[in-house]
Formats: structure tokens, C-alpha cells, sequence
């Protein structure tokens, strides 16, 4: 087995290429931009990434990573390449790839480690997701040449909890209606109203209870809802009687009794399309869903005609396949929806911990330790994290998109 070849821990020896793909700070301001037009405050736009030093993933900071290999003196161990060119056969990542010992991405601009980019990257030891969510990588095809997967679990699930109570409420309460007639000089109550609801005594399920799930589930308790929960795995009794959450072994079980579903499993091959147009069917008439863990988990035209046809009542998330979003992505312009973006585990307080993480990951790798247990998916071979199946949910993707 070539696998028993790969030395498990052995430090490294020699200068290693780091490629870091993050999104640009410019980014941020062309989007500032748009909004600040109407506001007329365009001066202040300026460079986010450049004049906000805390927005640490992004291009122009870098997770900090400059600054740290400086500090360690670390200048002739690790050669860093910072990029958000990740398109293109001509794209820095993908030449920069064939020399790359470690890969760090973020889900927010995911480089797609696809099984062609795999194999073109022959150096590749360790994929770093900086965030949670590491299905933008074959974690087959790493298995297979022994590549490590870790992320930084943990690190934004308060921050992606918080954004789905906000999308909740934003959908149940009609807020974006109600806003855009501000902005449009409107006052036309009984059309927000129409669609305004409290979400007290609703019935809201999350299709997995794990480190973000449970967290929604906590926020939502004091809105004295009726709380659901589906998961592979079951929750300690005593956090179900705490919760008063009643638990589904299956999906469609959860989808039939719920007013709001909530989304927060990882992609893998078995939950990919999870939500298509048999389990969106089984939803209740003029439910919600909410979707902050990936885009490829939904089926994207089966939820637009859900949506066109009333099925559903609105649609909110912040996760899109692929990523970025093209500009006629249906679901920008599709009715009764509350999409972002995908920022909501990219709060500042988040990058914070996620740059820390990724720094404590490189530094495990380059001395040889052990990483902590809960940050790896694939190690030695194998998927490690049970939350993963092994499997490859970039398929379809050419890493070119
Ligand atoms: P976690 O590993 O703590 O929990 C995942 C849960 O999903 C586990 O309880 C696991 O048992 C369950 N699960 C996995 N496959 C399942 C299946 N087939 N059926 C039922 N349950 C299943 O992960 P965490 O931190 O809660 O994150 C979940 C996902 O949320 C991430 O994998 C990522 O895709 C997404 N995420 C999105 C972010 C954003 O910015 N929008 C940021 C962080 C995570």
C-alpha cells in the first residue's frame, strides 16, 4: 500500500510552497460601492481590504500570514504565493499548483481541489480550509494520495448561527419587502403585512444538530417555537429535554412537520441535492427554508420552481454552487428571497479565530505534531470526521467556473 510510505508526522525539510486563495479586499469595495452610490458617501468607499487590517481573509492581509512567518522567521521554510486568481488554465493556481506542498482556501472563495487539480498538484501535503467546510475538496482523491484535510472547526459557528436566526426573521417578518419601500419613498403597510408573520409557536426543524445546528437551536429557544431536529447522530437526552427538541430520524419526517427548515450539514456525496424536488414536495405548503451550509445541498432549479409556484413562501441562505455566483445565478433574481453573499462565517470576531487556526495547523505541520483531532477530515488516508463520508462533492465542477 503506498499509503504506509507516507510519513505521518515527519517534519518538514527545505522551503514549501504555501498557495493562499482568499477574496479580494477590492472585492468588498466594488460591493460598497453599489450601495454607497445611492447614499451619495462615495469617498469612503476606499480599499476595505487595505484600510480595515482586521479583514484578515482577504488577499491584501493574508490571514496575517506574512507577518507571522516574519516573526518566526520562517522566511526560508515556507514561500508564500496569496491569490484570488483561481479561474483559467492560466490562473496563478493553477500555476502555481505543481509546486504547492499545502493548499490554504476558504469556503467564501473556495479553490476547487477537483480530482484534475489534484493530480496536477504532485507536492500537495495538507489542504487548509480557513473556516469550516472542507467539500471543496475530492476528499477521495485525498484519501488516495495521502493528503491531509483539516479545517478549523469551530471557528465561525456562532457567527453562521446568528446569520440564520437573521435570515429567519428577515423572511418570516417580510423585512426585505418592508425595507426596499423605505429605501423607494413607499408606505404601503397591508402589503408587508400581507406576508408578516411572528415566529413564535412555529415549528422549526434543522436538518443536523451538530456544532452550527445546536447553536440554532439554542438562539431559538427563547422565541417559544416548537423545535425539531434531524441527525445521523442523536443529541445527549438531557440537551433534548433542555431544548424540548424532538428528534426525526429521517428528513422527510422533519420537513412534513416544519413551518421553517434550516439547513446545516456538510456537502458530501450523500447529502448532495439533499433538498430536491421529491424532499422539496414534501415541505409544508408556504414553509421557509433557510440555507447557510452549501448551495449544492439544494437542487437550484427545483427550488426556484418551488418558489415561482408558491410552494414555498421564501427562500433565505448565504451559500451558492459554484462560488462566486454568476451574475444570472437564478436564484438573484427569483421572488420572496433574503440571499447574501456567503459572509456569514466571515465576521471579523470569525477571521480572527479562523487566521489563528490556520496558523496553529501550518506550525503543527512544519514541526511534525500532531494536529488537534477535531480539525482534521481526512488524515492518513482516510475520511476521519464523522460529520464527512468519503466521497467528492466538487464532481461537475471543472475547477475552471
Ligand atoms: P459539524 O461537523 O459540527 O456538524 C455537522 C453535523 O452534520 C454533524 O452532527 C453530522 O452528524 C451531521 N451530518 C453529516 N452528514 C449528515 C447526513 N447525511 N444526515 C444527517 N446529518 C448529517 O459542522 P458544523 O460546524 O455544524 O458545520 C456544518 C456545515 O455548515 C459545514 O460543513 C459547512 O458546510 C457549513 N458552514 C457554513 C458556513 C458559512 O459561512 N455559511 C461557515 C461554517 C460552516
Amino acid at each position: 500500500n503506498p499509503l504506509t510510505r507516507i510519513p505521518r508526522y515527519a517534519s518538514t525539510s527545505g522551503q514549501q510552497t504555501v498557495l493562499v486563495v482568499l477574496y479580494e479586499g477590492s472585492m468588498l469595495i466594488l460591493y460598497c460601492l453599489i450601495i454607497l452610490k445611492r447614499s451619495s458617501v462615495f469617498s469612503k468607499g476606499g480599499d476595505a481590504g487595505k484600510r480595515n487590517k482586521n479583514i484578515l481573509g482577504c488577499v491584501e492581509n493574508a490571514l496575517g500570514l506574512p507577518k507571522w512567518i516574519k516573526e518566526n522567521n520562517l522566511e526560508n521554510r515556507l514561500k508564500l504565493v496569496v491569490t484570488s486568481d483561481k479561474q483559467g488554465e492560466n490562473s496563478v493556481v493553477e500555476k502555481t499548483l505543481p509546486e504547492a506542498s499545502v493548499v490554504i482556501s476558504q469556503p467564501f472563495w473556495p479553490c476547487y481541489l477537483d480530482n484534475k487539480r489534484i493530480d496536477k498538484a504532485k507536492n500537495l501535503k495538507l489542504a487548509i480550509t480557513a473556516g469550516v467546510g472542507s467539500d471543496h475538496v475530492n476528499l477521495e482523491a485525498a484519501c488516495k494520495r495521502g493528503i491531509t484535510v483539516a479545517e478549523v472547526s469551530g471557528s465561525n459557528v456562532v457567527s453562521v448561527a446568528e446569520h440564520v436566526v437573521m435570515q429567519m426573521l428577515a423572511l418570516v417578518r417580510n423585512f426585505i419587502p418592508a425595507y426596499k419601500q423605505v429605501i423607494n419613498g413607499e408606505w404601503d403597510i397591508a402589503q408587508i403585512a400581507d406576508k408578516a408573520r411572528d415566529l413564535e409557536n412555529k415549528h422549526i426543524g434543522t436538518v443536523a444538530a451538530g456544532r452550527i445546528g445546536l447553536r440554532v437551536l439554542q438562539r431559538l429557544k427563547p422565541f417559544n417555537v416548537h423545535l425539531h431536529y434531524y441527525d445521523k447522530f442523536r443529541l445527549d437526552k438531557s440537551i433534548e429535554k433542555d431544548l424540548n427538541v424532538k428528534y426525526h430520524s429521517n428528513v422527510e419526517s422533519l420537513v412534513k412537520e416544519c413551518d421553517i427548515v434550516t439547513i446545516n450539514c456538510p456537502l458530501h456525496p450523500e447529502t448532495e441535492h439533499m433538498f430536491n424536488k421529491k424532499m422539496i414536495s414534501l415541505m409544508k405548503k408556504g414553509s421557509y427554508l433557510v440555507n447557510t451550509a452549501r448551495g449544492k445541498i439544494i437542487d437550484r432549479d427545483a427550488l426556484v420552481d418551488a418558489i415561482k409556484s408558491n410552494h414555498l413562501e421564501g427562500y433565505a441562505g448565504d451559500v451558492w454552487y459554484p462560488q462566486p455566483a454568476s451574475k444570472d445565478h437564478p436564484w438573484r433574481s427569483m421572488p420572496r428571497h433574503a440571499m447574501t453573499p456567503h459572509y456569514s462565517g466571515t465576521t471579523l470576531d470569525a477571521q480572527a479565530r479562523y487566521a489563528a487556526g490556520v496558523k496553529e495547523i501550518l506550525e503543527n505541520w512544519l514541526n511534525g505534531r500532531p494536529q488537534r483531532e477535531e480539525y482534521l477530515i481526512v488524515d492518513k488516508g482516510r475520511v476521519v470526521s464523522n460529520a464527512y463520508t468519503e466521497g467528492d462533492a466538487t464532481k461537475g465542477h471543472s475547477g475552471n467556473k
